[in-house]
């Protein structure tokens, strides 16, 4: 595998007289790609219709004469104000029922069909403009689904398509759906919760009090599903137009869709890697842990992502499990602007993070991004240059790394011993119901991530529906809320030791406690007669050492005890 440099670059913000300089700086700097256009609607699309493509034209020139390959972004994540006045009810609703306006980005709501008009619109105008040009060697769509939590909106678009994407899941006659199906699955009978049609059913937000569980999981299946047809929607039409391979850039733990189902559609994941600023607000590290790393970032937090998303790259089809194509499609250069604190690396760290994603696998590495931009919101985010054109720190840093890679030996992918499953729907079933404060399916296969690499092992992320496990000595399957009879049998046949963990087989496909109870295994009579969950300061001792912390549950039936409470 051939691994290669590249950068974010806005050619918008800058003169068009010292694009040919920034482009000659940037192959000299011995980087092989460049990805622009993600957030330049208006400058494509000035007014509806009427396009302005001559400074991208000359754009995608002025850096493919210079030896770059272009990363082409849909601009999706940032609708003009003239596409928001078109369609004033596009903006996603928070829980709280507030708008989420105009004036920064990802303004808008995925179930809204007449902005996924625009948006096909735009796409297509770009596609069948750049889909043939030799520069653009890949494509972009939009930009970090789901970041500033913008998967769940609760706008009437998002309750009008949750009502009739509930009639496909309880079919009736023609398209009315089983109301009394629903009614059943749901156990509405509960507080006098049956509803007599799907019009009556709304978004499970601004209740008393808790919603029903079932309602709530079924709204973020149903939010997750519109993440994947947004994006679906774009790829077709940039497929009908180039053969350049599609990625999109994910973000660290942002878990509210099934990155997986994106991935199929795709051909490369990327993600966009902070170190830094994820250590401090989305890790959950211990004050002592950001302490100790803050110059650093968590090293297990982007050694995750890199494996998550080495897995989500295999969804494209093709490829073994755990070993698809990726890229970072950002990387932290210095000090950001959007975290709690903002410090800088300790010197030698870009390097170090850039050697640490081709190590778990990477094709490329960009950084994020080429100069610091002396406006508007991420002024005070570092870049490759200073706002003027000085070199940063990181400058020199990515010229070490690209010429220690002209000397490395190429790499392949190869397979880890272990394996841990990931699924994005046991994610939001425990989100839906954590059973205590500070519980999270996320946090859990973390640590289990966390304790592999202390053991020094190195990690492949299977997704759920893979079911041979040859080659691994050990699978860890912990928090499976929803584990169908197909995936408990071919964990049985593991070759490996397999490690299940709490809430393993808990619910029903509509976030019941199924019967006979949980976990079911075949070939075991063991049953989860009692769960409970404890104040993290509730330790529960262990014979022989150690504690039970967090979440307990009381095993009867048979099978050999290995550690057991006091
Ligand atoms: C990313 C985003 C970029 C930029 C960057 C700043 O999340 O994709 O557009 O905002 O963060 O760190």
């Amino acid at each position: 595998m051939k691994r290669s440099l590249g950068v974010c670059y806005y050619p918008e913000h800058w003169p068009e007289e010292i694009w040919a300089e920034d482009a000659r700086r940037m192959a000299d700097l011995g980087l092989t790609w460049v990805r622009i256009g993600e957030f330049a609607w208006k400058r494509m699309e000035p007014r509806e219709g009427a396009f302005d493509w001559g400074w991208l034209d000359r754009a995608v020139d002025t850096l493919g004469a210079a030896g770059l390959r272009v990363v082409l972004g849909t601009p999706t994540a940032t609708p003009p104000k003239w596409v928001c006045d078109k369609h004033p009810d596009m903006f996603a609703r928070d829980a709280m029922g507030h708008v989420r306006g105009y004036g920064s980005r990802r303004h808008y709501c995925f179930s809204h069909d007449g902005y996924l008009q625009e948006c096909r619109r735009i796409v297509t105008a770009m596609a069948a403009r750049y889909g043939r040009n030799p520069h653009v060697a890949a494509w972009q769509t939009d930009n970090e689904y789901g970041c500033h939590d913008t998967v769940l909106s609760y706008s009437d678009a998002a309750r009008n398509g949750f009502r009739t994407w509930l009639r496909g899941q309880f079919p009736g006659a023609g398209n009315a759906g089983d109301i009394n199906a629903l009614n059943a699955a749901w156990g509405n009978v509960f507080w006098s919760m049956d509803y007599d049609d799907f019009d009556d059913i709304g978004l499970p937000n601004l209740t008393v009090t808790e919603p029903n569980p079932a309602h709530v999981h079924a709204f973020r299946r149903y939010a997750s599903e519109m993440v994947v047809q947004f994006n679906r929607a774009q790829v077709d039409i940039i497929r009908a137009h180039s053969d350049a391979p599609i990625a999109h850039n994910y973000m660290g733990r942002v878990t509210e869709f099934d990155h997986f189902k994106v991935g199929a559609d795709l051909d490369i994941a990327s993600w966009d890697s902070y170190p830094l600023g994820f250590l401090e607000d989305r890790s959950g590290a211990t004050d002592a842990r950001k302490r100790l790393f803050a110059r650093q970032g968590d090293p297990d937090f982007q050694a995750f992502h890199h494996d998550l998303y080495r897995s989500v790259g295999g969804a494209a089809g093709g490829h073994t499990p755990g070993q698809g194509r990726w890229w970072v499609m950002e990387q932290q250069p210095g000090p950001v602007n959007w975290a709690p604190v903002n410090p800088a690396p300790l010197p030698g760290m870009v390097r170090l993070w850039t050697w640490e994603a081709f190590a778990h696998g990477a094709e490329a590495v960009c950084y994020f991004r080429w100069r610091q931009a002396p406006f508007a919101q991420e002024q005070m985010h570092a870049g490759l240059l200073r706002p003027a054109h000085a070199e940063a720190e990181a400058c020199a840093e990515a010229r070490q790394v690209a010429a220690e890679m002209a000397e490395a030996p190429e790499v392949a992918q190869t397979q880890s011993r272990v394996g841990i499953l990931f699924d994005y729907d046991a994610d939001a079933a425990w989100a839906v119901q954590p059973h205590g404060v500070g519980l999270s399916y996320f946090g859990l296969v973390f640590d289990g991530y966390r304790a592999c690499r202390k053991l020094g092992l190195s990690v492949d992320i299977l997704p759920v529906d893979a079911r041979d496990y040859t080659g691994y000595d050990l699978i860890l399957a912990p928090g499976l809320m929803h584990l169908p009879d197909d995936l408990k049998a071919a964990l049985n046949a593991a070759p490996g030791q397999v490690i299940l963990g709490p809430r393993s087989a808990a619910r029903g496909p509509h976030f019941e406690i199924p019967v006979p109870l949980p976990p079911a295994w075949p070939g075991s009579d063991l049953t989860v007669a009692r769960v409970q969950s404890m104040r993290a300061d509730l330790e529960v001792l262990l014979e022989g050492g150690g504690a039970v912390i967090g979440y307990l549950e009381q095993l009867e039936g048979g099978g050999d005890v290995l550690l057991e409470t006091q």
